[in-house]
C-alpha cells in the first residue's frame, strides 16, 4: 500500500485553512494532515469539531513565529508538504496596528521555510547542498492584493508588478519575496499561489460578507464603505481548496499561480445579493468614512492555472454567494460564539458613530 502523505497545514483553524482541511479529509484517504495555529482571534477550533476525531489529523497549538518549536514540529512529523496558511489577514487590522503584520507573515513566513529547507534538505549538513527530499513541496498561500489596485479595465497576471497599498497586503509581498528568494538562492521546492477574495463557510464576521449578514439578519445597519463602488473578484473557499490542491500536485517549483473567479462584484451588489437572500430591505445600507488606501478594484486573469493544470471554478458568484448567506443562517450558534468580546470591542471602536 502506498505511504500515507502528511501534509503540515499552517492556519487551519482560520477560515480558508479550516475548509482545505475539510476538503482533504473529506476527500483525500492518502492524506493526514498536522495543523499548526496559533489560534489568535481570527481561529477556531470549533470549525475543526467535526475532524477532531479523525485519526488522521493533528492539532498543534503554536505560533509559526516560534522558531525552536516550529523545527520541532518538522523533526518529529516529518512532513511532506507545508501549505501554509498561517497570517494575519485583515486590512482594517493592518490600518490599526501593522506590527503583527510584519511579524507573522514576513517572519513567520522566513521560519517556516528555515525549518522546511534543513529538513528537506538530502544533505542537511551541507551548506550549499540545493537537493531536496523527493516530492516534498512547501505551497505558499498568498493573495491579489500584493499587486495593487487597478483601474478600469485590465486584470492582474503574475507578472504584473507587486505594488501593495495597505500594511496587510506589503506584509504578503515581502513574505512572497522572501519565498522566491529561497528558490532562487536555496533551489528550495516552492510554489506561490495568489487568490482573489474568498467567500464561504467559517469566515470571520470582520470580512465584508458575514459582517452584513450577521447585521442584516439583525436589522442593524450595513456599513459599506465610501460610494460602494470598489469591485472584488469573488471565489468559493471550495474553489480555492480545489485549486491549491491542483498547485501542490502539478504545480511548476518556483511559479507563481494566480487563482480567481472571474466574477467581479462590486461592493454594492454584494450587499444586494445578501439583502434580497435574507428579504431585508436596501434602507439597511449605511455609507460611512472610506478605508484609507482603500484599493479600487481586483481582477484576476487566472489563464495560467487553467491552461497548465485545468483548474475552474466550479461556482457562480450569484449561487455560491446565496448558498452561503443560507449557511450562516443555518449555523446561527457558530456566528454567535465567534462573535466574542474581543469582536465586539474591535466592532465599537471600528464603526464608532454609526446609526
Ligand atoms: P484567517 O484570518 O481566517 O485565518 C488565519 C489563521 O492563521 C487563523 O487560524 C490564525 O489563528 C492563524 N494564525 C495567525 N497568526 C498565526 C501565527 N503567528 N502562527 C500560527 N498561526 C497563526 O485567514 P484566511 O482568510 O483563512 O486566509 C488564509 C490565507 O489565505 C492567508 O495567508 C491570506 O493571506 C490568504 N488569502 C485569503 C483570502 C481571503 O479572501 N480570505 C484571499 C486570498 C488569500
Ligand atoms: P474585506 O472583506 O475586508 O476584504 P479585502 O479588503 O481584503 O478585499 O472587504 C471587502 C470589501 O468590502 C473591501 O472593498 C472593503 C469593503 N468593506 C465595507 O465596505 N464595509 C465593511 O464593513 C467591510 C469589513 C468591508
Amino acid at each position: 500500500m502506498a505511504r500515507m502523505k502528511k501534509v503540515l497545514v499552517t492556519g487551519g483553524a482560520g477560515f480558508i485553512g479550516s475548509n482545505f482541511i475539510h476538503y482533504c479529509l473529506d476527500r483525500r484517504p492518502d492524506l493526514s494532515i498536522i495543523n499548526l495555529d496559533a489560534l489568535t482571534y481570527a481561529g477556531n477550533m470549533e470549525n475543526l469539531s467535526l475532524c477532531s476525531c479523525d485519526r488522521r489529523y493533528r492539532f498543534i497549538h503554536g505560533d509559526i513565529r516560534d522558531r525552536e518549536l516550529v523545527q520541532s514540529v518538522f523533526a518529529e512529523y516529518d512532513p511532506d508538504a507545508v501549505i501554509h496558511f498561517a497570517a494575519e489577514t485583515h486590512v482594517d487590522r493592518s490600518i490599526e496596528d501593522p506590527d503583527v503584520f510584519v511579524t507573522t507573515n514576513v517572519l513567520g513566513t522566513q521560519i517556516l521555510l528555515d525549518a522546511a529547507k534543513t529538513a528537506w534538505k538530502k544533505h542537511p549538513k551541507d551548506h550549499r547542498c540545493r537537493q531536496y527530499r523527493k516530492g516534498v513541496r512547501f505551497i505558499h498561500i498568498s493573495t491579489d492584493e500584493v499587486y495593487g489596485s487597478l483601474d478600469g479595465e485590465g486584470t492582474f497576471s503574475e507578472e504584473s508588478p507587486l505594488l501593495p497599498n495597505s500594511p496587510y497586503a506589503a506584509s504578503k509581498a515581502g513574505a512572497d519575496l522572501l519565498v522566491r528568494s529561497y528558490f532562487r538562492t536555496f533551489g528550495f521546492p516552492a510554489v506561490i499561489t495568489r487568490c482573489s477574495n474568498n467567500y464561504g463557510p467559517y469566515q470571520f464576521p470582520e470580512k465584508l460578507i458575514p459582517l452584513m449578514v450577521r447585521n442584516a439578519q439583525q436589522d442593524l445597519p450595513l456599513p459599506v464603505y465610501g460610494d460602494g463602488m470598489q469591485v472584488r473578484d469573488w471565489l468559493h473557499v471550495s474553489d480555492h481548496c480545489e485549486a491549491v490542491m491542483a498547485v501542490w500536485e502539478n504545480g511548476r517549483l518556483g511559479e507563481v499561480y494566480n487563482i480567481g473567479g472571474g466574477f467581479e462584484k462590486t461592493n454594492l451588489e454584494i450587499v444586494q445579493i445578501i439583502l434580497d437572500t435574507l428579504g431585508k430591505p436596501a434602507s439597511l445600507i449605511r455609507h460611512i468614512a472610506d478605508r484609507p488606501g482603500h484599493d479600487r478594484r481586483y481582477a484576476m486573469d487566472y489563464g495560467k492555472i487553467s491552461k497548465e493544470l485545468g483548474w475552474q471554478p466550479a461556482h457562480t458568484v450569484e449561487d455560491g454567494l446565496k448558498e452561503t448567506v443560507l449557511w450562516y443562517v443555518d449555523n446561527p450558534d457558530w456566528l454567535e460564539r465567534v462573535v466574542s468580546g474581543q469582536y465586539r470591542s474591535y466592532y465599537a471602536r471600528m464603526y464608532r458613530g454609526m446609526e
